[in-house]
């Protein structure tokens, strides 16, 4: 199951310029936080337990959409199902009122600001080389397939606010991208930093990867995913 939702076209009038709409763009990706918790409730509420596998951004907006979705809370209330393990593949796992600009401004590497581009009114931007930036470690044709289907994404992303920490409660395995460019070892050192100080039982893996190991490591995420199933199932019996 993906939460990712359809594309949305907008389609300005004859006197508007696209970016008059920023507005609703803004309010429409506002809703990402609400689009995990419309598909991870209902599975819940069928007595799924569920396993969030979350990369890059989606580590913030999967974990801030499941507050009180975990099996924990579920069972607090009598209820079934649940989240019971979080997977992070080049991800940030960032505490309550953490965004991705406090861990870009805490570790300050130099050239960031290169890496990107930004729409005129900074509402939107985008990586100004993905391969380089996303993709060097995977072969030419799948660099291709995935360039291709990259968007143009909201730039309030990087000031949205962590709501909820769910691996301070639940099992957590935090898979290191040890070659990753966008979200280098240094940003992953410090959402480490983050479950050591809150001495959370995050677990940790490595994979020799770029920021998309989704792409060329997909049997080794399948395998840890396939692992914290089964160590949920062991823990919940
Ligand atoms: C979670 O539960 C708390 C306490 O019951 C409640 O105040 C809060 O609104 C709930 N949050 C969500 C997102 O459902
Ligand atoms: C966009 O951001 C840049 C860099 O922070 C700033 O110089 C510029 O004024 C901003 N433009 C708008 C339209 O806000």
């Amino acid at each position: 199951m993906s939460v990712t939702l359809p594309s949305i076209v907008l389609v300005p009038g004859a006197w508007t310029a696209p970016k008059a709409y920023h507005k609703l763009i803004g309010a429409l990706e506002a809703k990402t936080f609400k689009a995990v918790r419309e598909v991870v409730q209902p599975l819940v509420d069928a007595g799924q337990e569920v396993i969030m596998l979350m990369n890059s951004y989606g580590g913030i907006a999967g974990t801030s959409g499941i507050r009180n979705l975990t099996r924990k809370d579920r069972q607090a209330r009598n209820l079934p199902g649940g989240a019971v393990s979080l997977i992070y593949m080049a991800g940030f796992m960032l505490s309550e009122g953490q965004t991705i600009r406090t861990v870009v401004q805490a570790v300050n590497l130099p050239g960031r600001s290169s890496l990107v581009k930004f729409s005129s009114d900074n509402s939107t931007w985008f990586p100004i080389d993905p391969i380089w930036l996303l993709y060097h470690d995977l072969s030419p044709e799948d660099q291709e397939e995935q360039v291709k289907l990259l968007k143009w994404g909201n730039a309030a992303i990087l000031t949205g606010q962590t709501t909820y920490a769910a691996w301070k409660d639940i099992p957590t395995l935090y898979v290191r991208s040890l070659k990753n460019r966008w979200l280098p070892p240094q940003f992953q050192d410090f959402c480490l930093q983050n479950a050591a100080d809150a001495t959370a039982p995050v677990s940790v893996a490595a994979l020799d990867s770029g920021h998309s190991p989704y792409v060329n490591f997909a049997a080794e995420l399948a395998q840890s995913t396939f692992e914290a199933a089964i160590d949920a199932r062991a823990h919940l019996s």
